[in-house]
């Protein structure tokens, strides 16, 4: 095991947390408010903000959509050097955060903005950043990555730097009482996949990370066991919590990773417009039975630690079966047909654009080639 951690962002966690900013934030700096479609007009988040921010000089940037696009995200870049902003607060849910991710780091570089999604720019620089979270789901409020789309292009590509780690992220579980039920829904699927992707590999005598890894799923299973029951302030936090930490780099520390699923999905979003979530339920099973004899033991102590199975041969199929049933309990499709995809092309389209992008090595052990994704996609049918 060998690796070097470190998340240097600073969690302001629990109700009434929002006050925090107006200490947080050096009262010099010229502060960009950037939000989604207006959900935190709604819910009292944007007033909380606002009052938290009284007497400073700030500005705000709307409109930035689910899945952000570059095209949208160039005009805060230009406020910003308009109005020589220096700091951004992102209020909202891992949109508006890789949003805002992409505008701090844009904002620093002279040239194409898409440039830091090719590749073209690595990012070494990026006016600081914090964060009010909206909805538990990526992690992104303090992670270093962030997914950016392109509609021009019809891409959705990723970027990642330590100048984007957010300085600090307020975690207030009360915001997440407006959250329509598909955005919750989505929410545990994406933080339970995120798990997996740093879990469901092969063992490496790693007990921390698989230890903490199992506790984050059994809370996500628990928590979607309990999704009738989910008004109450216990089942909120954790939820918050839990998805945090599913991503922040600590249970990858060290360990073997896979992110295929992510990296298939981010296709089937830039393709077919499915919501984040929705697009790894539909990949994650299909890719898991094609490698199943690569995982086959992660997937067994997954079923027993975290479902309880019982330890017979079949184990590592039946764990497959109970992640499906966990995503159906939530009314999340498992098939690419039930998310209204028929296009028979789709393997092939997939397929080929995972390798326009270069990404013709995925999964653990880098076996995953575009050929393995055609085959995937045509199984998740
Ligand atoms: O835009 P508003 O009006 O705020 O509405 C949003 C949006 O329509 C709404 N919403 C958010 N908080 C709400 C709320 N509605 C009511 N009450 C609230 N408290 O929810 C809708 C979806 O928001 P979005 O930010 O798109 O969802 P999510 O947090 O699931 O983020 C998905 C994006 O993050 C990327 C995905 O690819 C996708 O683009 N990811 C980022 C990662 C990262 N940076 O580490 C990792 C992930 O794997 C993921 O790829
Ligand atoms: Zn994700």
């Amino acid at each position: 095991m060998k690796f070097t951690y470190s998340n240097p962002t600073v969690i302001h966690f629990g109700q009434g947390k929002i006050a925090a900013i107006s200490k947080a934030i050096d009262s010099a700096r010229k502060v960009l408010v950037i939000y989604g479609g207006g959900s935190i007009k709604k819910n009292g988040v944007y007033d909380q903000v606002a009052a938290a921010l009284e007497g400073r000089q700030w500005r705000e940037f709307s409109g930035v959509e689910p899945n952000p696009a570059v095209e949208t995200l160039d005009q805060a870049v230009a406020l910003i050097r308009k109005e020589k902003l220096d700091y951004i607060l992102a209020v909202g849910g891992g949109s508006v955060i890789d949003g805002s991710k992409y505008v701090a780091a844009a904002a620093c570089y002279d040239g194409e903005g898409w440039d830091i999604l090719t590749g073209k720019h690595r990012v070494q620089q990026a006016l600081p950043l914090s964060v009010v979270l909206t909805l538990p789901a990526t992690g992104s409020e303090s992670n270093n990555g962030a997914v950016i789309s392109k509609k021009a292009l019809q891409e959705k590509r990723i970027f990642s730097s330590n100048a984007v780690f957010p300085r600090f992220a307020v975690l207030d579980p009360d915001v997440i009482k407006s959250l329509p039920e598909r955005q919750i829904a989505n929410g545990l699927v994406d933080a339970f996949v995120h798990v997996c992707e740093q879990y469901i590999t092969y063992p490496v005598q790693a007990w921390v990370q698989d230890g903490y890894a199992e506790t984050l799923l059994r809370n996500l299973l628990n928590l979607s066991l309990q999704f009738k029951e989910r008004d109450n302030d216990a089942w909120r936090a954790n939820f918050m919590w839990t998805a945090n930490q599913a991503f922040n780099g600590l249970i990858g520390a060290g360990v073997p990773q896979d992110w295929a699923t992510h990296m298939i999905g981010h296709e089937l979003t830039a393709a077919y417009g499915i919501d984040h979530a929705r697009t790894l339920a539909i990949i994650q099973s299909a890719l898991l039975r094609d490698r199943i004899e690569d995982k086959k033991v992660k997937l067994a102590q997954l079923g027993r630690i975290v479902f309880g199975l019982a330890p017979d041969v079949d184990i590592a199929q039946r764990t497959i079966a109970e992640i499906e049933k966990l995503y159906r309990s939530l009314d999340i499709p498992v098939w690419l047909s039930e998310a209204g995809v028929t296009d028979a092309t789709a393997p092939d389209r997939i397929a080929r654009n995972i390798e326009a992008h270069g990404l013709t090595k995925l999964g653990e052990k880098g076996e995953i080639t575009p050929e393995v994704v055609r085959r995937i996609v045509a199984a998740a049918a």
